[in-house]
């Protein structure tokens, strides 16, 4: 174990766990973490702390969901020798390097950066912005960079994440040394964004109830697929339909396996002649098959609520003897390692 963590380059990734993962998180970010967990070292934060700067009051809920979140990793394939899972706020270390580097940025740096500018406005927080949900971008920047991490996968919209953590990084690198900190490199996911919501919104997200969920029950899967938007145009079987920003036939692209009978509706609905309930009804089928083998390892794990706490036990305390040696280095860039 000692010799890969030195050896292969390291990704670290992770979620905010306020509930259960969906189709959306899979193709966007799941997917590539079983990918890459053969060939890199990978780190995946569950991100509590995180989660608690708009859920204060709530700690229960997020306790709940870092159980959620494990079964969903798990049960699609995320493989616990693979990966060192853990939870953030085990690691302590990182919020000590969260402050460190609240000196090295501005206010109106965290204000620019667009992810956080676009929340503060979801979470109707313009008139009073929590001082930690604020501050959560250079928290995740203390995420990246105590585990010395090459790559970071995201989406497009978290590129200024990783521009924000390269700022701090040479910041830091230039006041106190050279070669302190590692510049972390953004690992662009193939399928550019997020999945779209059911409701045809561009991004599939709990706040907007619009997901199917990779625990969602086969009936809830149907009524979901059911009421799914489509071509809002597309009134009578007999009209042209739209296949563009159609969210029936982008899931078919994510998840269905027959391409040539996918390209075959896609061609036929785009002439008239097919309609929604038929597309529909192959969807539900291409997600049923695809959730069926998911379904049932959830099941199975949720039945040994130690393993889980095992894994997660193990991971933490992997993950802090790591943490532990960057702060150190940190401390000692810095002169503040005193005794
Ligand atoms: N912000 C991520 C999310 O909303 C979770 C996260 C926390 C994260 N720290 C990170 C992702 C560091 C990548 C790197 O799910």
């Amino acid at each position: 174990m000692k010799y890969h963590l030195l050896t292969k380059k390291r990704v670290l990734t992770g979620d905010r766990p306020t509930g259960p993962l969906h189709i959306g998180h899979y193709s966007g970010s799941l997917k590539t973490r079983i990918a890459l967990q053969d060939k890199y070292t990978q780190f995946i934060i569950i991100a509590d702390m995180q989660a608690l700067t708009d859920n204060a009051i709530n700690p229960i809920k997020i306790r709940h969901a870092i159980n959620e979140v494990m079964l969903d990793y798990l049960s699609v394939g995320i493989d616990p020798v693979k990966n060192i899972i853990f939870i953030q706020s085990m690691i302590p270390q990182i919020s000590e390097l969260t402050i460190l580097y609240l000196n090295l940025v501005n206010i109106s740096r965290i204000a620019r950066n667009p992810t956080i500018k676009s929340e503060i406005q979801q979470k109707g927080f313009e008139k009073s912005i929590p001082a930690g949900f604020f501050i959560y971008p250079i928290s995740q920047v203390a995420d990246i960079t105590i585990f010395d991490a090459d790559i970071v996968p995201v989406g497009i919209d978290q590129v200024p994440m990783i521009e924000q953590a390269c700022e701090i990084v040479d910041t830091f690198n230039n006041i106190y040394g050279k070669n302190t900190l590692i510049r972390p490199k953004a690992l662009l996911s193939k399928n550019g964004n997020r999945l779209p919501g059911i409701d045809g919104h561009h991004k599939m997200s709990k706040s907007l109830k619009n997901g199917i969920y990779l625990s969602d029950s086969p009936d809830k899967i149907v009524k979901k697929i059911k009421n799914m938007y489509t071509d809002p145009n597309h009134l009578h079987i007999s009209d042209p339909g739209k296949v563009d920003g159609n969210p029936v036939f982008t899931y078919l692209d994510q998840f269905g396996t027959d391409k040539k009978k996918i390209a075959n509706m896609k061609y036929h609905y785009t002439q008239g002649g097919l309609g929604d309930v038929t597309i529909k009804k192959y969807l539900i089928e291409v997600m049923q098959d695809f959730l069926f083998p998911i379904r049932i390892k959830r099941k199975q794990l949720s039945k040994d609520k130690k393993y889980i706490q095992d894994i997660l036990k193990i991971g933490s305390e992997k993950a802090q003897e790591e943490a532990e040696k960057t702060l150190k280095r940190v401390k000692n860039a810095m002169n503040i390692d005193y005794f």
